[in-house]
């Protein structure tokens, strides 16, 4: 019995000293900050706005996109929330709007004469993990002799007249499907409320119907992967073949691009944007953001997530299908990682300005790759 306690509180130890170098806050040197940049000099929108190249920070207010650094910075804005379906329905039985949140981003973006890209008309778990609503519970409460599959799917076909006609001629890019696939796995459709009640078919049909709609949108099926090479990519390059080889009217992919746990190689990233341009389609990178603890080998941490965000953006470069790359964030004030910090310990400090929005490396690095 002593040594099984023995035993136990060794494992413990060691365990929790595991977990504590795996999860201890980390700390860098913050060089940049005595060779930040002079305003003039950046001329990372000039020079998008000359090639016809899009580069954009999403953003949880409105009012972070009407300022001069980022208009000098970006011609291409997402609204982080404000389109999504939790953000404008009031009442799922009633199907009532408010907009107040979502016309004012789109109003104040294309004011300082903002690209806006449409993020997200369907999307499994807005309802199944934020519950932004949660549909299932919906449906669960709708009369016993309700055709479950019927409402949603005319919840879904509303939702989606109702939001392209409300943004018609000021959003010209929709994320149609958002993360089809399983977050694990190899690549499965993931079993969110829509597969559930409306099958596969949910995806191609929410394509059908915009096109129908509205056919100068280009259309979008949006995923995030955490590599390019392994079976998820895979398999999800397949299911977007497949839809093409069906005639879905899908005209773009995007690649979120979230480096969570380890760097995508930008090779790897050019490599797999190529495979897309080859089946007719536009590509993006629309959610980059790399945790700067990814980069806590490097002499300069700070310079080495710089460099690889400048990578990135000379990957798509590089690939003429390829039309932007989309941070997921202006800065570092407003950091989706926070509200899963169990998940992603410091530092994430993932943007191209830091908390009190003084430009991190990668804003020089970007803005020399683009005077070229
Ligand atoms: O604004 C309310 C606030 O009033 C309230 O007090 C608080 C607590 O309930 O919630 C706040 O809203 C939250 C919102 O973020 C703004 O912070 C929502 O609950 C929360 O669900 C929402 O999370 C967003 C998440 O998508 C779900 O929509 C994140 O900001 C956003 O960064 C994240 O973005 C997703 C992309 O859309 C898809 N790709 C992955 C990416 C990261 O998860």
């Amino acid at each position: 019995m002593k040594f099984f306690l023995i035993g136990a509180a060794c494992l413990i130890v060691t365990i929790s000293g595991v977990l504590y170098i795996k999860m201890r806050p980390l700390e860098f040197e913050r060089n940049y900050l005595s060779s930040q940049i002079e305003p003039e000099k950046i001329l990372i929108r000039e020079k998008s706005d000359e090639i016809g190249f899009f580069f954009g920070a999403s953003a949880g207010e409105p009012t972070h996109v009407d300022n001069n650094l980022y208009a000098k910075v970006f011609n291409s804005t997402t609204p982080t929330n404000a389109l999504k379906l939790g953000s404008v329905i009031q009442d799922l039985n009633t199907m009532t709007y408010d907009f107040s949140e979502s016309d004012a981003y789109v109003d104040i973006a294309r004011e300082a004469g903002l690209r806006v890209r449409g993020h997200a008309l369907v999307w499994g778990k807005l309802s199944d993990q934020y519950k932004s609503p949660d549909l299932q519970v919906w449906l669960d409460s709708l009369p016993k002799d309700a055709n479950r599959s019927e409402r949603l799917s005319n919840l879904v076909s509303s939702h989606i007249k109702i939001m392209l006609d409300r943004y018609r001629g000021k959003i010209s890019q929709w994320d149609v499907i958002n993360e089809p696939l399983a977050l694990f796995g190899d690549g499965e459709l993931e079993e969110n409320v829509f597969l559930r009640h409306l099958g596969e078919s949910y995806i191609s049909n929410a394509f059908a119907l915009a096109h129908e709609l509205d056919p100068s949108l280009r259309l979008f099926i949006n995923e995030q992967l955490n590599n390019y090479t392994g079976d998820r990519a895979q398999a999800f390059y397949a299911l977007v073949e497949k839809l093409v080889s069906e005639g879905v009217p899908i005209h773009g992919v995007g690649l979120q691009h979230h480096m969570l746990f380890f760097v995508e190689s930008p090779e790897a990233t050019q490599k797999y944007m190529q495979k897309f341009s080859k089946l007719g389609l536009q590509v993006e990178i629309t959610e980059l953001d790399a945790r700067l603890r990814l980069f806590k080998d490097a002499g300069d941490p700070y310079i080495a997530q710089g460099q690889y965000y400048r990578d990135i953006v000379d990957a798509c470069l590089k690939v003429s299908a390829c039309t932007g790359v989309t941070l997921w964030g202006y800065n570092d004030e407003d950091v989706w990682h926070k509200d899963m910090a169990w998940l992603f310990p410091e530092p994430n400090e993932p943007y191209l300005f830091d908390e009190q929005n003084r430009a991190k490396p990668g804003l020089s690095l970007i803005n020399a790759r683009l005077k070229l």
